[in-house]
């Protein structure tokens, strides 16, 4: 029985969430194996709409085991808040398990994630402010509090003491602000251990021994390929490997146990925050795009960018992870646009460039090169096969298909979760 890996193609917002609810009833486990209370995932279900964060949207499906493994960053106050919140409204949330090796974030990150951004005022990254990057950095640092240390009040101490040594000098006297209380985030995080304790366990022995039992693990990845801290558009990127080989350090599930990787990738591009983002609109096409898209942060709220589809950030993604399938979404938000522009390659000072260039000022002097494709009028919501999708829609498909380094094996055509066309199982 399969491993899989689900990660984002572009900038984030691809709809991953609701990629992972289609396949939720087939598959035992979800796991979330990168980043934390960053990610935003809208799952609509019949007339409920949910907003997920730190938990994998795989929690929707009853049955479904949710895990937060190793390479997470837990806010312990959010994740009890979406545990409440989707308790109240029905979702049994009672098989969760949390790795003890995750990481914390505590106040002095959310703190510190602030008042960084603040201080690189024009060069900002746009970060959600959730404390992420400081946390991940404590962990590389390896000042870190892990969910482990919440269960031993003498070590808890000692680690936070020696967390806030260093960054309440910062505090007080680079960014102007007040000292932070060691016992202040020791009896917050002491606080949490009695509900927590039951959720906790080695989660990588548990996802191991359930694939030697046949169980299907799916391994859902909040952000995106281009938000990588390592294969995105650094240093405008989120603290984390967001890529498949995240999926494996992220988890303590090996390499060769994944039998497949799909990549959601939407049939346009948007980004949030800052950063290179070639194909990006800023005329009414954008506009369009924004409303019929609904291209507003699920996490923060804010307007996305939006832009064109980018072939060659596919065939990079495509590469990185090694993508077997793409799940291509949102086609339906391109009805009744006369002709759907698509980055073929880019210009860089006027020499045309295949591949996504490594150099980051090359990047941010590409423009696009674009092709043309005929667009479609008739609505495509209601449509479940792709031969019953316009021809326009069907070779728009086949085009991304053909310059996108995989197969599209399934294609969103509205934000319901039925609303999908599915042309290769993802499973089998
Ligand atoms: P994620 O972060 O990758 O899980 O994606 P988000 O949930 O942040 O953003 C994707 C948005 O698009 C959500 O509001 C989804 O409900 C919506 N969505 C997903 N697939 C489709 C689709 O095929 N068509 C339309 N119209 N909306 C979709
Ligand atoms: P999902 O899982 C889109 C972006 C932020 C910012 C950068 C760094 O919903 O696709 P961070 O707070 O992570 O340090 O911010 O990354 N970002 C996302 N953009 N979707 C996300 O998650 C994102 N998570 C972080 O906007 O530019
Ligand atoms: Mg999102």
């Amino acid at each position: 029985m399969p491993a899989i890996v689900l990660i984002g193609a572009q900038w984030g917002d691809e709809g991953k969430g609701k990629a992972t609810d289609l396949l939720g009833s087939r598959v035992d486990y979800v796991v979330k194996f990168n980043g934390g209370n960053n990610a935003g995932h809208t799952v609509v279900v019949g007339d409920e709409k949910y907003a997920l964060h730190l938990l994998p949207s795989g929690i929707l499906s009853p049955g479904v085991t949710p895990v937060i493994a190793n390479g997470v960053v837990v806010d312990v106050e959010v994740l009890f808040e979406e545990l409440d919140a989707l308790s109240e409204r029905g979702v049994d949330v009672s098989r969760l398990k949390v790795s003890l090796n995750a990481h914390v974030i505590t106040a002095y990150h959310r703190t510190l994630d602030k008042v960084t951004e603040r201080f690189l005022g024009k060069r900002q990254i746009g970060t959600t402010g959730r404390g992420i990057g400081p946390a991940y950095a404590d962990k590389i640092n390896r000042v870190g509090i892990r969910v482990q240390d919440l269960f031993d009040e003498n070590i808890l101490r000692q680690k936070v003491e020696g967390a806030l040594d260093q960054k309440n000098h910062m505090l007080v006297k680079v960014y102007n602000r007040r000292a932070i209380e060691v016992e202040e985030i020791v009896t917050e995080l002491l606080s949490y251990a009695e509900r927590l304790r039951p959720m906790v366990t080695d989660t990588a022995l548990l996802l191991h021994q359930a694939l030697n039992d046949g169980k299907t693990v799916l391994f859902e990845g909040g952000q995106a390929t281009m938000l990588d801290v390592d294969h995105g558009t650094y240093p405008f990127v989120t603290s984390s490997n967001a890529t498949s080989g995240g999926a494996v350090t992220g988890s303590g599930i090996a390499p060769n146990r994944i039998d497949r990787v799909i990549g959601v990738v939407k049939a346009y591009t948007t980004r949030v925050g800052s950063g290179p983002f070639p194909t990006e609109l800023s005329d009414e096409s954008g506009e369009y795009l924004r409303v019929n898209g609904f291209e507003f942060g699920t996490t923060t709220g804010r307007p996305r960018r939006c832009g064109w589809y980018d072939a060659p950030i596919a065939r990079y993604t495509a590469r990185i992870n090694g993508v077997t399938d793409f799940v291509l979404t949102k086609l339906d938000v391109l009805t009744g646009l006369a002709e759907i522009p698509v980055c073929v390659a880019y210009s860089v000072d006027g020499v045309r460039v295949d591949e996504v260039p490594v150099s980051q000022s090359d990047f941010h002097h590409a423009t696009p090169i674009y092709e043309n494709f005929p667009g479609w009028t008739e609505d495509i919501t209601g449509v479940r096969t792709f031969e019953e999708l316009p021809q326009a829609a069907q070779n728009y498909v086949l085009a991304l298909e053909s310059m996108s380094g995989s197969r599209v094996s399934a294609i969103g055509v509205g934000p319901d979760r039925e609303a999908i066309v599915v042309r290769h199982d993802l499973i089998d």
